[in-house]
């Protein structure tokens, strides 16, 4: 982000400060609580959404050199990945193509062969089968060519390795539009991941993205932690496409009056969040910056992966017990948020409500909802 454009949002956030208001949209909204539990929404959402848009996989750093892979889920889909001998990334189905066996047992390793632990069909690190135990005689005529591994589309971009999991075309630049020089601005790459945490959480996975584009909540949910770090229910947020950039300033926000707009620097008086959607948040902190992960596995039970990404530099031993403590309060401070997502989701069932309901100073959660409705109908 330019400076112009980091002086454009303080100035903003000051004035709101200053007329003691928040951002407020024209009017608060009404969202349905069946879009959070019914299973027919999931499945079009699966398959509009988490399949057919380009998702965040992995880091580039966790696939440091030719041989490295690694494995997930994403989208329902079992996925390998393998940095292969050039050095480009690839993406995988992990079944094998005899009798469809998980081809890969561990989460991650390196190697240059992917042998099948059921009957040791082999393929290389570009997918390319090679050994066939007993062949002639088992499968005449076999032609290997025909059963490579299946290949779901790949992209490294920014730092980041990206798939469509379920196939197509990719163009990660395109995705982003708007939000990309954001991202590339970043600078990823020259980051690796300090510690990563998984937890399997009981809400739907829009409950877990709208409690992260809203400061309403902080100085309530967050009074043991975060809340004295910030100001009350102030922030400011745009959208580039389905994409948003929330800007949630610190209590140091009002010291900037005496400064000249020369010295303004974001990031010292505000964190900054990107929610590129559909599932991947990047909360930017001071010296180092957090990436939230959301992979939905039902109506009602989403993977969080959250990970402390820190500069390769500062990624020293020295500075081991620094990162730790920042990943310790982060952990802390999401699980709050987790918590409270998990008892929405328990009370949905409940009838209480037929709607939720989002304030004026919560319109980034309408914008969130409007992009899922524009991508359903775009996939339908
Ligand atoms: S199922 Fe993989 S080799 Fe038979
Ligand atoms: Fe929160």
């Amino acid at each position: 982000m330019d400076h112009a454009t980091e002086v454009d949002i303080l100035r903003e956030l000051l004035d709101l400060q200053a007329r003691g208001t928040p951002f407020l949209d024209d009017s608060w909204v009404t969202t349905d609580v069946q879009r959070y539990r019914c299973a027919e929404v999931f499945a079009r959402e699966r398959a509009g959404i988490a399949c057919a848009l380009p998702q965040i996989a992995a880091h580039s750093s966790q696939l440091p050199g030719s041989g490295a892979f690694l494995t997930l889920e994403l989208a329902g889909k079992p996925l390998l990945l393998v940095r292969d001998e050039a050095g480009a990334v690839r993406a995988f189905l992990n079944v094998c193509r005899h009798r469809g066996a998980q081809l890969v047992g561990e989460r991650s390793g390196c190697r240059r062969r992917f042998s099948c632990p059921y009957h040791a069909w082999t393929w290389d690190s570009g997918g390319s089968l090679v050994a066939v135990p007993h062949e002639k005689s088992g499968f005449p005529g076999l032609q290997r060519e025909a059963f490579g591994l299946h290949r779901v589309p790949c992209q490294e971009y920014g730092g980041w390795i990206w798939v469509v999991p379920g196939g197509g075309a990719i163009d990660v630049d395109f995705h982003l539009g708007d939000m990309a020089a954001d991202i590339l601005g970043m600078g990823a790459q020259e980051y690796e991941v300090f510690a990563c945490t998984e937890r399997d959480t009981a809400a739907n996975w829009k409950i877990l993205v709208e409690g992260g584009i809203e400061s309403y909540h902080f100085r309530v949910a967050h009074r043991q932690t975060i809340a004295g770090l910030f100001l009350d229910n102030l922030s400011s947020y745009r959208c580039f496409g389905p994409h948003i950039r929330s800007v949630l300033p610190r209590s140091s926000l009002p010291e900037l009056r005496d400064r000249p707009e020369a010295e303004w620097r974001l990031g010292r008086h505000a964190n900054v969040l990107y929610t590129l959607f559909p599932g991947s948040q990047f909360l930017l902190q001071e010296d180092h910056f957090v990436w939230i992960q959301g992979m939905p596995l039902a109506p009602d039970r989403t993977l969080l992966r959250i990970a402390t990404m820190v500069p390769k530099l500062a990624n020293t031993p020295a500075n081991a017990d620094y990162w730790r403590r920042h990943h310790h309060l982060t952990s802390v401070t999401l699980e709050e948020d987790f918590v409270l997502a998990e008892g929405i989701q328990r009370g949905l069932a409940s009838g209480a409500n037929a709607q939720l309901n989002f304030g004026r100073f919560e319109g980034a959660l309408a914008r969130f909802k409007n992009s899922v409705e524009e991508a359903l109908a775009r996939g339908a």
